[in-house]
């Protein structure tokens, strides 16, 4: 089918791209007239692994275009999918200006009948919005469909949850658009559900609220574990082999950030209220997430006492692995809150130093893993990257004037690393 996809930021890029993998004739569309000349002489504006190679392959077939007037991509199309931003406003609630902004540009540009897809994060009822905006502003008068479809695609893994994704929600007023929107993802072999618009929105709101939930119940248990001398990552296993409750999502650290998690739980408690009901739940899933990373600072304060003038070698800038991205990173705040202290830091992250230098002038960045404790009173894991466990820990501990780390990702085991002689401080264990 022909498709168009406005928006390439992580969501619209990555779906593009595997819509084109899978046979489609995709047209990717954003205002920034830059990205898309970096897009259109190969380059790929974000990491995520698989994609490059991707983008270079479907570039090549001719499946897979880019350009920066809509009008193009929505003329060309006969589904117009809308991946742009839905960034936080001050008090929670989402700023639907882009999506507004793109549904009077598609109106503008159609000549004949669409389905224009919302496949960003929204509101329960944009898609209502959506449908008077495009009425109300297409000139020629052509008939349309509005769909909602959200994306539940995990940065770092997005190509992957992309390609096999574990359902696709299909919201619909009516049945024409619901029958193109199955053609278009037949090729994923996966379970679809088809709903009404109002339930496909509040779907992605729900999915995510719950997965942050579940992070913010491991991390209040591993608080229990450490007050009873339990090990929280024993306890999640023993409760993850439950299918009803399932391993994932169930790894306690020093909390959760990103883009998505921090934003849309905020979201969804605003809709709540404005609909009439106080997400108490929620409220509470937020709270545990602050105290987890301020019960994480005060454990090194706790051991290094004064924190001025102490060095911190910190492992992890981005907000979790396989990713540069670090927007609402929980280990930039947490370098924030050691800076705050007085602490100086010495910096790695395998992706994320290229994206932090703005936020974290005031440190150094160490391109080489090995080298980070060098000259340290402590080391402190951030992020879950996995090659920080190939960490030289022989080298490190005679790197710091004390071999001191604090894990706030439970890469290492502490019994082993009791063992080695360090100081091992991590969570719930
Ligand atoms: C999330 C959802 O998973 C995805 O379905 C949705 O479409 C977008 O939001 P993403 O923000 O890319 O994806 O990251 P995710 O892998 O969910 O991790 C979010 C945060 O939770 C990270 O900071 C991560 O470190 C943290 N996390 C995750 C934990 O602390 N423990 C866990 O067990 C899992």
């Amino acid at each position: 089918m022909k498709l168009t996809i406005i928006g390439t930021g992580y969501v619209g890029l990555v779906t593009g791209t595997c819509f084109a993998e899978v046979g489609h004739h995709v047209i990717c569309v954003d205002n920034d007239a830059a990205k898309v000349k970096m897009l259109q002489a190969g380059g790929i504006p974000i990491y995520e692994p698989g994609l490059d190679e991707l983008v270079k392959k479907n570039v090549a077939s001719g499946r897979l275009k880019f350009t920066a007037s809509t009008a193009e991509g929505v003329q060309n199309s006969d589904v117009i999918f809308i991946a742009v931003p839905t960034p936080p406003q001050p008090d929670g609630s989402v700023d639907l200006s882009y999506i507004e902004r793109v549904a009077r540009d598609i109106a503008a540009a159609m000549t004949s009948y669409k389905i224009v897809v919302d496949k960003s994060t929204v509101p329960v009822k944009t898609g209502e919005k959506v449908a008077e905006t495009i009425k109300r502003y297409c000139a020629a008068k052509v008939e349309f469909d509005v769909v909602s479809n959200p994306e539940f695609l995990r940065e770092g893994f997005a190509v992957g949850d992309l390609m096999k994704p574990d359902r696709i929600v299909i919201g619909v007023a009516s049945p024409r658009p619901a029958a193109a929107m199955k053609e278009i993802y037949t090729p994923f072999n996966a379970p679809i559900i088809v709903t009404d618009i109002n339930s496909a929105e509040l779907i992605k709101h729900a999915a995510n609220s719950f997965l942050a939930l579940k992070i913010s119940y491991i991390n209040a248990i591993a608080t229990v574990c450490e007050a009873a001398g339990a090990n929280v990552q024993e306890v999640a296993q023993g409760i993850g082999l439950d299918e009803r409750i399932g391993r994932r999502f169930l790894n306690a650290g020093i909390g959760f950030g990103g883009s998505c998690f921090p934003k849309d739980l905020s979201a969804f408690i605003k809709i709540a209220e404005q609909i009439g009901y106080d997400f108490k739940l929620l409220k509470e899933v937020q709270h545990i997430n602050a105290d987890q990373m301020d019960r994480f600072v005060k454990k090194i304060t706790d051991t290094l006492w004064v924190l001025k003038d102490k060095k911190i070698g910190v492992l992890g800038l981005a907000f979790k692995q396989n990713t540069d991205d670090v927007r609402s990173s929980p280990a930039i705040d947490l370098c924030q809150k050691l800076l705050k202290e007085g602490a100086m830091l010495r910096v790695h992250d395998p992706k994320a130093m290229d994206k932090t230098k703005a936020l974290l002038p005031n440190v150094t960045y160490v391109d080489d893993l090995n080298a980070v404790a060098e000259g340290c009173d402590a080391i402190v894991i951030a992020t879950e990257w996995d090659e920080f466990k190939q960490l030289d820990l022989a080298r490190a501990k005679k790197s710091l004037t004390h071999p001191i780390m604090f894990d706030g990702r439970n890469l290492f085991d502490p019994v082993e690393m009791e063992k080695l002689g360090w100081i091992y401080k991590s969570v719930g264990r």
